[in-house]
Formats: structure tokens, sequence, C-alpha cells
């Protein structure tokens, strides 16, 4: 993987580049997911205990409040500009698992207005792709009775917060946290502030700690909320917001600078059975040139894709990814074969999720259309 990049990008309106993620966590003062966390936890999920959740901030904060029984809520959001990819995914896993695993209630923002402003969508394109996406978030587990699920274009108290909030905040402060930047970004990283204090407003019972599972690149809006949060403190008594944060996952080409803009670069759950055979087919694997020399020396996991799929999406038991991961190093296990595997592992997720997603999609419909 000859790359040339060897600094950290973290972007969250552009494309994020990380090289190394031990440096992410000491520059940026993020904390390690360590064993005394994990130890903390009943059943860490696979994000967890494989380190794909590799950093956070004040999560242990966020256990004590779970310990001592205190009020906690969960809070994250997807900006509906396309199917849900698997970063929606993973993100969504997570928070199921922490509504399944520690009884919180989650809110999830449709952030129709971010993708009004940063991708010129309109409103009435991204509610389409909202309803689209939040079927999936409840096909994927999500319990809507214990979640509050909104867009931000009709949740006046977002943006009365973020209008508020915009208040004590410097164009210098801005400008150091994204960088020089079309002024709508800002009102989106304002509105996305509001999204994340909503939780501890008195309509939903004061303040409380909030946890916010998202993937790095958001970590600016992260820190702008935290320091918001101190700055109105006395307004509102908020407690700064926890986060953690998931690593990125290469395209399928193997790309580190992946766009997110670029569809056939991931795999989404609304893909058929053809498209999804297609991309995994021109995957980047850790392969070598000939057979004769990969059953000699073995294939090199860490660089394949197609493992990569496997590990952080697609297979939970951890002794069966074990077990991949040896055999394709040991030169036992081929790239064909491991494409056919993972294309029927995900083949078959799918058809079962698809399945799921249409049954539950009239509450979709009715959850976004009442709003
Ligand atoms: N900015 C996020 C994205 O690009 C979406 C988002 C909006 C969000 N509000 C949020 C994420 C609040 C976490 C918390 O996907």
């Amino acid at each position: 993987m000859a790359e040339n990049v060897n600094e950290n990008i973290i972007d969250p309106f552009g494309n994020s580049v990380i090289t190394d993620y031990s440096k992410v966590i000491s520059q940026m003062r993020l904390k390690p997911i360590t064993e005394s966390i994990l130890k903390r936890i009943k059943n860490p999920n696979r994000y967890l205990r494989r380190d794909i959740d590799f950093a956070h901030i004040d999560f242990d904060k966020f256990l004590d409040a779970i310990e001592k029984k205190q009020k906690v809520a969960i809070m994250t959001g997807i900006k509906p500009t396309n199917d849900f990819h698997l970063g929606s995914k993973m993100t969504a896993e997570k928070i199921i698992y922490f509504q399944k695993e520690f009884g919180a209630k989650i809110f999830y923002a449709i952030a129709d207005l971010e993708a009004l402003v940063d991708n010129g969508i309109s409103l009435e394109k991204s509610l389409k792709i909202a309803i689209d996406n939040v079927a999936d978030l409840l096909a994927l587990g999500l319990d809507p009775k214990n979640a509050y699920i909104y867009r931000q274009s009709q949740e006046r108290r977002v943006m009365n917060l973020g209008y508020l909030f915009s208040r004590r905040v410097t164009t210098n402060h801005m400008k150091n946290l994204y960088g020089e930047r079309p002024l709508g970004l800002y009102f989106a990283a304002f509105t996305q502030a509001g999204d994340i204090l909503l939780p501890e407003i008195k309509d939903f019972d004061g303040p409380k700690m909030v946890l916010v599972p998202v993937g790095l690149d958001q970590s600016p809006h992260i820190f702008l909320t935290r320091d918001i949060a101190t700055k109105f403190k006395d307004d509102f008594n908020f407690i700064p917001p926890a986060a953690i944060f998931h690593k990125f996952f290469r395209s399928l080409k193997g790309e580190t600078k992946m766009s997110k803009r670029d569809p056939m670069s991931m795999l989404t759950l609304n893909d058929s059975p053809e498209l999804v055979r297609k991309k995994i087919v021109s995957a980047l694997t850790g392969g070598r040139k000939t057979v004769a020399e990969q059953r000699k020396l073995g294939g090199i996991p860490e660089q394949s894709v197609v493992y990569e799929l496997l590990y952080y999406h697609f297979m939970d038991d951890d002794k069966k990814v074990k077990q991949i991961y040896d055999d394709y190093k040991n030169g036992k296990l081929l790239d064909g074969e491991m494409k056919q595997m993972a294309i029927e592992i995900i083949n078959k997720f799918i058809a079962a999720h698809q399945k799921k997603k249409k049954k539950i999609y009239p509450i979709a419909e009715k959850l976004l259309l009442s709003d």
C-alpha cells in the first residue's frame, strides 16, 4: 500500500485520512478504549471488542452514571444523502446495542438541514431518503418506543438552541475547529450542537450524561458542543457530552482516503445481489501474484478489504473470524474463496434485512411524516 500520506486529516464535511490512530489519540487528547473500560461492560459488542471503537471522551463518566443508575441518553444522527451504507450500519448497530444493553433512550437526528447546506439536497428530496434510512435503522433492530427520531428542519428546539449557541462562539473559534468554511457549514455545526444537547433540556427531563457514538470525522463537532455546554452551563446546567469514536474502514478499492460521495466505493444495504457480487469481485485483496506463491507465502489479511468487511461488518463470531485470518495468512484460504464466502454472507444478510425492512417501512413513514 504505497501511500504518500503521513498526516492525519479530520474533516466532518469532507474526506478524512488517518494514518496513525495512536497518534490521533495523543494529539487530540482522546482516551483509548482499554481493558479496564471493557471490564465494566457485560457484553461488549464487536466494535468494542475489536478496537474498532478505539477512542473515547468521558465514556468512563457515562459508565459511572449507568452504574449509579443516573439518567443517561444516547444521541447520534445521519445526513440523509444516500442509501444506508456500512458506516451508517455501524453507527446504527452501536446505538441499538446501547439501547439493549443499558435500556438507554436513543435520540436520532436526521440532518436534513446539513444535507441542504452541505450537499444542496432539498428538504423534499432528503425526506424520501430519510424514510428509507429510518426503515433500515428499525430493521436493524432499533426499538422506536424508546427513541426519539426527528428531522432537524422540523425540530424547532434544535434550531433555537443552535441559534442561541452562536451567540458565544467567535469566527476564530470556528476557524480553528473547521478551517474557513462557507457559513452554511458553520450553521450545520451549530445545529448539530443543538442536536447533541437537545436530550439535556427541560422538555427531555433536564441535564444528563449523553453519549454520542460517531466516526472520528465527527470529533470537531464533539469538541464544539463540549465548549458550548461549558459556556452555557449557567443557563442550562449542561453536562458536556461523552463520545466514542470508531475507526474508518477503507473503500472497497482499498483507499484510505475514501470518498463518501462515490457509491461504487462502498456497499449499501440496498445493493442487489449482483451489485454486491460485482463490488466484492473487484475489491482489494491481500493476495500474492500467483496461487503457488500465495500457497507458499500466505496472504496478507491486513491488506485485504474483503477480510476487513467480515471483521468490521459481517462476522460477529470471534473464533470464526480468527480462523479466517489464520487460514488466509497460512495460504490455506485463497482470495477467490474468501470473496465467495463474503458474497454469500453479505447477500444472505441483505436479503434477511430487506425482508424485515419491507415490513417495517410503514412505521418509518409514519414516524417521519407526522413530525
Ligand atoms: N453530521 C453527521 C453526519 O455527517 C450527522 C449528524 C447530525 C449527527 N446531527 C448529529 C451525528 C448529532 C451525531 C450527533 O453524518
